[in-house]
């Protein structure tokens, strides 16, 4: 067993439906966010039929965002705590990113970028949700205090930019570690992927195989 074209399986299908179920869900909110938060980019809202649907659809696009996103942190969770060996391969990133890291620590199923990211999703996500019910018209918007429904419309624009940047860093991580997005579509990686870039968890995976 092991050699390097053998399939190890990296998302179940569960993981994936709900992960691009989620890609989709943040991809209609971010469009149609876009198209109502400047004049440049109304022309989005075509897509949606016009400014007035845009506008109608996207909290409740953005309900549907917030709880499948739940859903797959749920599922990612055990795998995203920081260990210690992350930490010190963090602070081998730079030779990682020259192509030069060698003695590095063995990490396991996700590196410690995915885990930073996956902690600002965990954040940004859930303030997007709170504070788009806060401004919320008109079913929740008129409950709360003027100050309070201005407050959120601001957090609500810098939290959606922040939360745009990161998945477009996301987008191009999976895109950089080539055979990563393959994963994510069929489910399985090769074990020659697996061994090189999360050595920890290809002998997890491989463990009395060998
Ligand atoms: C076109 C857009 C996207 C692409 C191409 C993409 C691609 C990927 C790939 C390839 C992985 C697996 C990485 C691996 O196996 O190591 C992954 C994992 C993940 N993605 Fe995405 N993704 C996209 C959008 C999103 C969005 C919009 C979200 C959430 C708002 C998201 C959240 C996640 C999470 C939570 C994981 C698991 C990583 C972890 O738990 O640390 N992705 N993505």
């Amino acid at each position: 067993m092991n050699s390097n074209s053998t399939l190890l399986q990296r998302h179940t299908p569960q993981v994936r439906a709900n992960h691009w179920f989620v890609v989709i869900a943040f991809t209609l909110v971010a469009l149609s966010g876009l198209a109502f938060f400047h004049p440049a980019f109304y022309f989005l809202s075509n897509l949606f039929g016009g400014g007035p649907w845009a506008r109608i659809l996207h909290p409740f696009a953005g309900v549907v965002l917030f709880l499948a996103f739940l859903l797959l942190v749920a599922r990612q969770w055990r795998h995203n705590r920081i260990t210690a060996a992350d930490r010190q391969w963090q602070q081998q990133m730079m030779a990682i990113m020259m192509n030069r890291g060698h003695d590095l620590p063995e990490i396991g199923r996700y590196n410690i970028g995915q885990k930073y990211l996956f902690r600002t999703l965990l954040v940004m996500i859930p303030l997007l949700f709170l504070t788009g019910i806060v401004i919320w018209q008109p079913y929740f918007a008129p409950e709360f205090p003027i100050g309070v429904v201005r407050l959120a419309v601001m957090t609500h624009a810098i939290v959606a930019f922040i939360a745009m940047i990161s998945i477009i860093v996301h987008i191009y991580a999976a895109y950089w570690t080539k055979g990563a997005i393959r994963g994510m579509i069929r489910g399985t990686v090769t074990a020659a992927w697996a061994k090189h870039h999360y050595p920890g968890w290809y002998k997890e995976m491989t463990k009395g195989r060998e």
